[in-house]
Formats: C-alpha cells, structure tokens, sequence
C-alpha cells in the first residue's frame, strides 16, 4: 500500500513509471572520493564485542525479538563453552575431535544475552528456511552434517533437534527456499546438480530431481554454488547461478524459461559472490490478484570468472561494480544495468522496511575462500528502488562506514526493530584472533539505517498501536498506528524473514501492501489513525509464515511487529 497521508480523504496514490537508465557496465574500482565527504547518513553500533561464535549464518526466532547465530563444528574452539556434560565427541572432526565449545548461540538484541546451542553435525556451509510455524530448518554442511536436516524452535529452552539422515543427497553451499505448500525447496550444493524437498514427511518425498541447468552453470570456480532462488508470485522459482537464470517450474519439473546471460563480465555467486534480492512486490493491485503481481530480481556485485584462480595465485582482480534488474514475470525481459560507487564482493543485500535495499559488508578485492579477499568495503550503500514512494527516482548513496572489516562468511540482517544486524567474517580456515590479515570477528555490530538518523529525517518514527496476528490471504485487515506529526506518503509493508550466509538472505521478500485508505486520523486524535487494507493475495505472493509488519511514514518505518500468515 502507499497512500498519500490526508486526514480528510482516504487517497490512493499514483505510482509513477520511473524512466529506465541503462548504464554501461565495467568494471572498477571506487568512484566515490572518501575523504572529501565525512557527512554520511547512517550510524553504528556494536551490541556485544563478542557472542562467541563467528555469525557465519543467522536467522530470526519468530515470534520473538531473538536470532540464532553459528558457524562450524570443525573450527575449533570458540569462545562460548557448552553447558556441562554437552560436550561434542567427532572422531572425523578436523579440528578438534573432543569439543566442549559451542558453535551455535541464541542473541536476544534487547537484553544483548547469549545462550550457548548445541549443534552435533557439522553446519559449515549449509542453508535454511523457516517453516509456516516459525521452525527454523537448516540443512546440509560438510562431513557428518552433509546430509543433516537440523530444526530449531523459538521457545525458552530449545535447543536443535537433528536428523542425520534428513537429505536424500549431500549438500554443501545449496540453497533453501519456503514454498507456498509450507515444504522447502533445497537447490543444488557442490557437485549436486539438482534439487529436493524437506521435510520428508512420506517416502516419496526422498526423491532427487535433476538440475541440469546447474552444470550448465558450473565453470572452473564453481560459481554455481549457493545459487539465488526466488519464488516468482506465479508459484515458479527464479533459479540464478554464475551469469545465467531461468524459471524452473519446480511442481512439474520443468524449466519454463532461460533468462539472458546477466552482462558485466561477472560472476556472481559463489566464489565469486555477488547478492541478489527480489525486489518489493507491490500487491496493491486487488484486481490484479496475485498471479499478477509484477516482480523483478536484482543482482549485484560479483567478481571476474578468473579472479578466484587469481586470487588463490596472490593476484587480487578488482570485484564487479555492476548490478542488473530483471523483471522476471515480463514475457521477454532483458537485464537492465546499473553501477554501484563501488565494486564489491561478499557483499549482503538486505531490503528495508522501506522497500529500499542496503548494499552492506564485503570487498573491493579478490573473492570469497580463505585469504582471498582484499580491501574490505566499510560504506554501505543505499539502493533506492524507485516507483515505490512518488516522485522517487532510482540511484545509490553511500552511507557511514563501520571500522570493523566483514569479508568472507559474514551476514547481515534486518531486525525487528528496523536496524541491521552485521556479524560474522571469517577468512581463515580457524579461529584466529591474532597475526592474520583479517582476524576472526565474533563481534555483532547495529547499523542504522538513513531512516533512524535523528538529524536525517524531519519525520518521527510511527508506531503501530494495534494489528491482528493471524491473517488470511487476501483478507481486509486494519492496523491502527500512531503518526507523531511530520510528512509524507503512510505505506504498509511486509518483510519476510531470511536465512542469511554467504553473502545471500535465503526467502528474502518485502511487500508493499494494497491500501484501501488511511482513516480516522486528524489532529484532535493525537495523531492516531488506522490503516485500512489486505492481507497478501496467495501463497506464491506470500508464503505462509511469520512476516515483519511495518508502517511507513515519509520514508520512516516504525518498529516492527510479527504477523503470522497463513
Ligand atoms: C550533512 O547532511 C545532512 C543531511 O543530508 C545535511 O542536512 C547537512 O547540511 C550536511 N552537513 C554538512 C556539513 O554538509
Ligand atoms: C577468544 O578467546 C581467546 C582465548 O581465550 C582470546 O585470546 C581471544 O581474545 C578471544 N577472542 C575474542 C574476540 O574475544
Ligand atoms: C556468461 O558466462 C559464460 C561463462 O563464463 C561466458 O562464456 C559468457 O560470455 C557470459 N555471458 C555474458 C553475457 O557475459
Ligand atoms: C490492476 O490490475 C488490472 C488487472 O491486471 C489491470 O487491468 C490494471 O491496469 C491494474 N491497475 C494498476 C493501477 O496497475
Ligand atoms: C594460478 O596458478 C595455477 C597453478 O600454477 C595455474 O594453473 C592457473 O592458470 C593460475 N591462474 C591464473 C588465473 O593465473
Ligand atoms: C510529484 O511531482 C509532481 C510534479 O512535480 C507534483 O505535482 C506532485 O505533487 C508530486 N507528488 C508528491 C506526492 O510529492
Ligand atoms: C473510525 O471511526 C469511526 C467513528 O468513530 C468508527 O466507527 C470506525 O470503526 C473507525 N474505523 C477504524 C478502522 O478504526
């Protein structure tokens, strides 16, 4: 939803049709002059100088505030020791065969707490979604975790439950997605040219189904690993690895579509990491239903198909600066490219409450593996989306930078509360703190988004004040919110929550609600009012499952509020 704020009449707003700059694509270094500018928008925090774990992947803990943060069992060991008589006994473990460290901790941001987690299997390079119920299932990783299907619930004292033999194939650097039948979808993993679901629930449901686009992708680095799925709201799953894509009907086995390479002379997954997001979906078109609400993939960053080599070889090739938009529900759509400031590798990209996207962690250097990368991004970068609010033209600012290098096996991740959490980095194959380039990071840091700068925006933040937490599809809903006087446009916005690793926020989505109007709000009412609207159309649109509620004033989101959709 958008709608322009009126306390008299309830008006929709027109979106405007941004016109399309197509961009040359190249390849270079940063364009952006970092000393002559020190006014950046955004702030950071740092939440806890260690968790001791490094946040190699983390997830929400819906319906709370919590996350779950861990890296490997075969790193060695952390700086958090497990609870007595938990101990770990691997005789396979590379590291350290009897381990009484834990590899997994629960975060709980507001009282910045840490609780140990006892992971058995090793989840090095693994992946994840969360269930309609708000389980986390994280599957794969290397060694005796390879076939692991592991669940982790949100309540007081959970801890993981693990089922050793929960894939059919082994799977290392897959990706998982959320279907709208409430199953996930694992695609791929080294030398997995293919795809499963979990959980298996019937026998049938042990069944591999062959991918050969993903070694059709594959080339000397591997950059088809950790490929970038998004679920299109037709109920297909946009399938990206290296430079190439298509639209894989994953009900019936087919491949629909093969998208056009992505030009820039970039890789973009792993080693080579980039980031992709699916852009917001605007599901305000009631008519328009959910068949066809419009969506569009963008991807950024990567590296040169060689720069792995290279880099292994001590030669660090500078990261792709380009990014592209693909409206993937178009006919015959063609790449649409942009350029960033800078180049970037290991990059996160994380959608904001407003829609907008934060470019975030990373190098200008090299690529993902261990010591491969070279000078770490510290600015983040905002990417306006455009067509979202009026009048709102695309384009990328660069925003404060953190002191603290994030390269490989960092994440970043939107909270409740509208900051992003940034943890993790680990280029070295243990944890070292001392005498390495880039050490281990056990740190979590709070970036502040433009939009909680105090001197940034004239808006205050809103408040919800009141939402139902069950929803049906395509139901009316209302949402009573408090507006503390500024300007602008009121939007209502949903983000799904995302496994993160390896530079990739696995069923990531925003969307942009549809509006019928915004009521009962004038000056005597001390700036209460209620947002009137629906709920998601279907579950292609919106997968069942917990959703970060927001409402949106003059580009100022208030905090969030879990919403359970299904
Ligand atoms: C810093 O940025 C803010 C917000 O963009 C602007 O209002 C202010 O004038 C800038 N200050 C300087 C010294 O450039
Ligand atoms: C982790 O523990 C080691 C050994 O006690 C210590 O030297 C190191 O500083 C700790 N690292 C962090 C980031 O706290
Ligand atoms: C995509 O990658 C392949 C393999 O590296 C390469 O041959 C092809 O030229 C690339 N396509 C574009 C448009 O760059
Ligand atoms: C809404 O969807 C209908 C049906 O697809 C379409 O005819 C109409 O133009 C759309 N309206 C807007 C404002 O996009
Ligand atoms: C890196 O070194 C290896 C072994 O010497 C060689 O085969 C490879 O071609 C080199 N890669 C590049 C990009 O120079
Ligand atoms: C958008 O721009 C047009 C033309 O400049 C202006 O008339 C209109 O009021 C603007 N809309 C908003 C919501 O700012
Ligand atoms: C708006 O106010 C009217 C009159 O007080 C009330 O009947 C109605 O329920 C309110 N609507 C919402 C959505 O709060």
């Amino acid at each position: 939803m958008a709608t322009s704020y009126n306390p008299c009449t309830a008006t929709v707003l027109l979106f405007l049709i941004i016109p399309i700059t197509t961009a040359v694509a190249s390849l270079h270094l940063p364009s952006f002059d970092l000393s002559s500018n020190t006014n950046y928008s955004g702030s950071w925090k740092l939440l806890k100088r260690s968790v001791g774990v490094s946040a190699m992947h983390v997830a929400p803990l819906p319906p709370t505030d919590k996350l779950v943060a861990f890296d490997r069992t075969d790193f060695g060991r952390s700086n958090i020791s497990l609870p007595a008589g938990r101990c770990r006994d691997d005789a396979q473990d590379q590291a350290l065969p009897h381990d009484c460290t834990a590899h997994a901790v629960e975060f709980d941001p507001r009282a910045r707490a840490v609780r140990p987690l006892t992971v058995r299997t090793d989840t090095w390079c693994s992946s994840g979604a969360l269930l309609p119920d708000g389980t986390l299932v994280q599957t794969g990783g290397f060694n005796d975790g390879d076939r692991a299907v592991r669940f982790l619930s949100s309540c007081e004292d959970c801890d993981w439950v693990e089922d050793l033999e929960g894939l059919s194939a082994r799977r290392w650097y897959a990706t998982d997605h959320i279907l709208p039948d409430g199953r996930v979808i694992v695609v791929g993993g080294r030398r997995q040219f293919s795809y499963e679901f979990v959980p298996k629930v019937a026998p049938a449901d042990r069944t591999v189904f062959a991918l050969p686009f993903l070694r059709a992708a594959k080339d000397a680095s591997e950059n088809n690993l950790y490929p970038f799925v998004h679920l299109a709201p037709d109920g297909n799953l946009f399938v990206f690895a290296n430079n190439k894509s298509v639209l894989l009907d994953y009900a019936n086995h087919r491949v629909l579509k093969n998208f056009p390479d992505m030009p820039g002379g970039a890789s973009r997954n792993y080693p080579s990491s980039g980031s992709s997001v699916l852009l917001p979906l605007m599901t305000f078109n009631r008519s328009a239903r959910g068949s066809t609400v419009k969506a569009e993939v963008m991807v950024c960053g990567g590296a040169p198909p060689t720069s792995y080599s290279m880099a292994s070889n001590g030669t660090f090739a500078p990261a792709s600066s380009s990014c592209g938009r693909l409206a993937i529900t178009e006919e015959s759509p063609e790449w649409e490219m942009e350029e960033m400031p800078v180049g970037r590798v290991m990059g996160d990209m994380v959608l904001l409450p407003t829609g907008d996207v934060l470019i975030i962690n990373g190098a200008a250097r090299g690529t993902a593996g261990w010591g491969l990368g070279r000078e770490p991004v510290l600015h983040p970068v905002l990417y306006k989306v455009g067509g979202i609010r009026s009048n709102e033209s695309r384009g990328f600012e660069v925003l404060r930078p953190t002191t603290t290098p994030r390269l490989y096996h960092s994440t970043a991740r939107l909270m409740v509360d509208g900051r992003v959490l940034v943890g993790g980095s680990n280029p070295n194959i243990r944890y070292v703190f001392a005498g390495s380039l880039y050490p281990t990071e056990l740190s979590l840091e709070a970036f502040y988004p433009p939009y909680l700068d105090p001197k940034g925006s004239k808006t205050p933040r809103p408040r919800i004040t009141s939402v139902k937490s069950e929803w049906k599809y395509g139901e009316r809903i209302t949402i009573g919110f408090q507006m503390k006087g500024g300007e602008g446009e009121v939007a209502v916005t949903m983000v799904a929550p995302a496994f993160t690793t390896h530079s990739f926020s696995m069923s990531q989505r925003v969307l942009v609600l549809e509006a019928a109007a915004v009521v009962n709000c004038s000056s005597s009412s001390g700036g209460f009012c209620a947002a009137e609207g629906f709920a998601p159309p279907t579950a292609a649109v919106a997968p069942p499952g917990y959703y970060m509620l927001f409402v949106v004033h003059g580009g100022v989101p208030s905090g969030g509020k879990w919403v359970h959709v299904e």
